[in-house]
């Protein structure tokens, strides 16, 4: 126990591993049981749902994208934006012709959708064909639900239950053979007051550092390239753990293990990123130069309605320190348009601010109101019009950010992992230790590897390149 957190070995639920294997080797349509799994939202879901596919394919389950040909189709939700919501509830409305053309389809959803009460309900009433309903809190009970939703036949629905414990060794299926997740911790105690995810789920959690140092020693002696460390809020790992640990002493000691591999990780809060965590960057060999920092908001005003225990100074304070010390920086972040009552003044604090810091890219997003967090109730005087055209005037600042950061990428020489073929035949493309996409000709076998390239031109935001032998 340490801070009110259990942790446990995730083997015991095993029983229904192997029992869910015999039911479906008699019910799959085909030789063997076939699983369909979307996932929406961020790499805490894509993380999820690796493990569930480790979990499906010790029951012997192989893979399709084609729902159509699928034994379990299973949905991973993300609640963060209202658009999310209504892209899922159209997608499972699709399904109910499968359902109609195939009976022992077992349609199934899961993530952090389903820890909102109003989503359950109107499911449950809504979508009778959904066979299994689980939520964030019990991914370590798929087995057993999947075994009671296939051998009972009736609906499954577990969600809200938090047993607070975090289970280890759970099996992960990763998708990728050089690029890999790794979550550090789980949850979130910050209660943005425009957030759903410390609703969806739960209180933040961390590993153990020895849970989490082993996972990352064996992603790199099965050849992972480059792994990036998960959380809502890394820098503040370790706080519900004895012994005292921080971030900064998790990322040294995994820069400290022997190989060629980038380390990346997300996502940072600026109120506990501190001054430390930049100087092992500044000095590690492993960690990539890259900061995703997201700063939401450029007004003092604003941040404190937002819940974000930071101003402005402080931001750019951590910003400046970070600058200084880490040689060639890339700065990326997070910033939200139009939170209920911000005016057009102080969105042009969040204007001023990104073209201060010069950020490598944005994510931009349009306040959604999420049922249940506390901006929700907020007045919100301005319109989704006026929004949508600050929205607008903010991409266009970036733009020109991004295209003159890029193009003083011209004639230097990047070390890339070269991760994925683009569409054009013989085109490869990497990312810069920032995070900067670049283009290149090059051999397929290259994929996977380090490779030098030299950035010979910019095309507003595209980089293409040369591999430097
Ligand atoms: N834990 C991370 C990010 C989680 S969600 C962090 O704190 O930075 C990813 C991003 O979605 C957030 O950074 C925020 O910019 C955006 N976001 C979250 N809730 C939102 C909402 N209700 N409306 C619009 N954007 C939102
Ligand atoms: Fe949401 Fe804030 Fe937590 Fe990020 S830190 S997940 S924005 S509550
Ligand atoms: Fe979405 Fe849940 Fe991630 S709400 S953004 S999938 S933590």
């Amino acid at each position: 126990m340490a801070n009110g957190f259990t942790y446990k070995e995730f083997s015991d639920d095993n029983k229904y591993i192997a029992l869910s294997a015999e039911i479906m080797a008699v019910r799959a349509r085909g030789s063997v049981p076939l699983a369909c799994i979307r996932t929406y939202g961020c790499q805490q879901n894509v993380a999820d749902s690796e493990k569930i596919k480790g979990i499906l394919a010790a029951m012997g389950f192989d893979f399709t994208d084609n729902s159509e040909e699928a034994d379990f189709i299973l949905f991973n939700t993300c609640a963060v934006r209202e658009h999310a919501e209504d892209r899922v509830f159209g997608n499972v409305g699709a399904l109910k012709n499968i359902k109609r053309r195939h009976p022992s389809v077992l349609i199934g959803l899961c993530g952090c959708m389903m820890e909102e009460k109003h989503v359950t309900d109107r499911l449950y009433k809504s979508f009778p064909f959904v066979g299994l309903v689980f939520g964030t809190h019990s991914l370590h009970k798929f087995p057993e639900l999947f075994y009671n939703a296939v051998s009972v036949g009736k609906r499954v629905y577990e969600t809200g239950v938090d047993d607070k414990t975090v289970y280890e060794g759970i099996p992960t299926m990763r998708d990728g053979t050089f690029k890999g997740w790794l979550p550090i911790m789980y949850g979130c105690n910050n209660f943005c007051t425009y957030c759903i995810v410390p609703y969806t789920r739960g209180r933040e959690r961390s590993r153990r550092p020895e849970a989490v140092i082993a996972e990352a020693r064996q992603m790199i002696s099965a050849g992972y390239k480059e792994i990036t460390l998960l959380g809502q809020n890394v820098n503040s790992y370790g706080k519900n753990l004895e012994g005292g640990v921080t971030f900064a002493d998790l990322l040294r000691q995994i820069d400290s293990i022997e190989g060629d591999f980038l380390i990346r990780f997300m996502t940072s809060h600026p109120k506990d990123c501190s001054k430390e965590l930049i100087d092992v960057i500044a000095q590690s060999r492993h960690i990539s130069k890259h900061l995703h920092l997201p700063f939401q908001s450029g007004n003092d005003r604003v941040l404190k309605a937002m819940n974000r225990s930071y101003n402005r100074e402080k931001y750019l304070d951590i910003i400046n320190y970070a600058k200084e010390k880490i040689d060639g920086l890339s700065l990326t972040s997070d910033v939200i348009v139009g939170f209920p009552g911000e005016t057009y003044e102080e969105f042009l604090d969040t204007v001023s601010l990104v073209k201060e810091v010069e950020f490598t890219s944005l994510f931009t997003f349009i306040y959604s109101p999420r049922e249940g967090t506390p901006a929700a109730k907020m007045p919100d005087p301005f319109t989704a019009e006026e929004k949508s055209r600050w929205f607008s005037e903010l991409l266009k600042v970036q733009e020109k950010i991004a295209a003159k950061r890029c193009a003083a990428m011209v004639g230097n020489t990047y070390r890339v992992l070269v991760e994925d073929t683009t569409d054009t035949q013989g085109v490869l493309m990497g990312r810069t230790s920032g995070n900067v996409i670049v283009e290149f000709e090059g051999d397929n076998s290259l994929v996977g590897n380090f490779v030098n390239v030299c950035v010979t031109q910019a095309r507003n935001w595209i980089l293409k390149g040369k591999v430097i032998i």
